[in-house]
C-alpha cells in the first residue's frame, strides 16, 4: 500500500505528526509543546504519513547550517521520526524517507544528517555512519588533571538568561571549524539549550551555566546539572555535563577542572563527546573515564 506522505500544513497536523514518536517516549499529546517545537522546525519541514485522513507517522528535517571539513553547508537535520505501533513494518517509514529525501534534494541541501535511535534503521535509506560518539562515567577520586591550575583562568556562574548573550559567540567559534556541529538560532538556544522546564530535569537539579574566562575574555562555557544523592552517609551523586565547549587548550582544561572537581559529587558523567576528546591527554588517569563508544552522526 502506498501511503500519502506530505508536509504538514497546520498546527493540528504538525502535533499529530510529532505525536508518532512522542508515543514511544510515553508522552501524552501536548499541543503547547509541539507548537513551541514548530518555532525551530517549520511546518513545511515536517512530513506526515496519512492513512485515510489520519496521521500515522511523521518525520521532520531542521533547516541546519552544518559544518563539514573546510566548509559550512545547508543540511536537512532529520528528527522526530516515528510510525505509530498500529502501522509499523508496513513501509510507512520507507515512504516517508523517500519523500523527505526528495524534498531535501529539491531545497538544494547537499546533505542530510541524523542521530539514530537504533543503528539498524537508516543504512537502507543511504545514510552512512559518519562519526563515533563517546560517553564517560568518571569516578571523582580519579578526576585529577595532570597540569596545575592556570592563573589566567576564572570561572563565573551566569544565569541561563545571561548565557543567551555570552555563550553563542563561543559556540560559534568552535562550531565553524568542527565538522558535525550546526548553527543554532536565537530561538534554538532559548527553546532547546538555555531553558530548564522542571519536567525535563529527570530527577536532577536545575540546569546551571558556567563561563570560563581567560585573561578576562569568555573562552568556554558549560551547562551542567548536579544530581545529589546520599547513601550510608556518603554521597553517590553525580555531575551531569550537558555540554562543555571551549575555545583553546587552557579554556578546555580549566572548564573541565571546574566540572570534575565539584564537591559532593561521586562521579562525573558526560555524553556526546568526540572520540578524540582532549581529556584523554589532560587527565592523570584517562582510562578511568571508561569511555564507551557508540555510533554518532549518520549522514547521507
Ligand atoms: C523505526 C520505525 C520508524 C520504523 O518504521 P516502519 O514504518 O515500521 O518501517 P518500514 O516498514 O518502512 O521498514 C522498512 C525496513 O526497515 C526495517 N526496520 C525498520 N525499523 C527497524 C528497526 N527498528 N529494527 C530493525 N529493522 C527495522 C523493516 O523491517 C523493513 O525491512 P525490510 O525492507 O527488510 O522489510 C518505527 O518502528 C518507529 O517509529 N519506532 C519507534 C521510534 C523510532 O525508533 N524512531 C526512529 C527515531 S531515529
Amino acid at each position: 500500500m502506498a501511503w500519502e506522505v506530505r508536509p504538514t500544513t497546520n498546527v493540528e497536523e504538525f502535533v499529530d505528526a510529532v505525536g508518532a514518536i512522542s508515543h514511544y517516549f510515553g508522552s501524552a499529546r501536548d499541543a503547547e509543546r509541539a507548537e513551541r517545537f514548530s518555532r525551530v522546525l517549520p511546518l513545511e519541514r515536517m512530513h506526515a504519513a496519512f492513512d485515510g485522513g489520519r496521521v500515522v507517522g511523521g518525520t521532520g528535517a531542521f533547516p541546519f547550517q552544518f559544518s563539514v571539513p573546510g566548509a559550512v553547508v545547508p543540511c536537512g537535520g532529520v528528527t522526530v521520526v516515528g510510525v505509530l505501533p498500529t502501522h509499523r513494518r508496513r513501509r510507512v517509514l520507507t515512504e516517508m524517507m523517500r519523500t523527505q529525501l526528495e524534498d531535501i534534494h529539491d531545497r538544494g541541501e547537499p546533505i542530510a544528517a541524523l542521530w539514530a535511535s537504533e543503528e539498524v534503521i537508516y543504512r537502507r535509506f543511504g545514510y552512512g555512519f559518519a562519526s563515533f560518539t563517546g560517553e564517560i562515567c568518571l569516578d571523582r577520586g580519579y578526576a585529577t588533571l595532570r597540569e596545575p591550575q592556570d592563573p589566567a583562568a576564572r570561572g563565573r556562574l551566569v544565569t541561563l538568561e545571561e548565557a543567551r548573550e555570552l555563550v553563542p559567540p563561543i559556540y560559534d567559534r568552535v562550531r565553524v571549524r568542527t565538522p558535525g556541529m550546526f548553527e543554532r538560532t536565537q530561538e534554538w538556544w532559548q527553546l532547546r539549550n538555555l531553558d530548564d522546564p522542571p519536567d525535563r530535569r529527570n530527577g536532577g537539579g536545575v540546569k546551571n551555566a558556567v563561563l570560563m574566562e581567560i585573561d578576562g575574555e569568555p573562552a568556554g562555557y558549560a551547562l551542567y546539572r548536579l544530581n545529589l544523592k546520599w547513601e550510608s552517609g556518603s554521597s553517590i551523586g553525580h555531575t551531569e555535563v550537558i555540554e562543555a565547549i571551549a575555545d583553546g587548550t587552557i579554556a578546555t582544561q580549566e572548564l573541565w577542572r571546574l566540572l570534575l572537581e565539584m564537591d559532593w559529587m561521586a562521579t562525573i558523567r558526560a555524553h556526546l563527546l568526540p572520540v578524540d576528546h582532549p581529556l584523554f591527554h589532560m587527565l592523570r588517569y584517562p582510562r578511568r573515564m571508561k569511555m564507551r563508544l557508540s555510533d554518532g552522526l549518520w549522514v547521507r
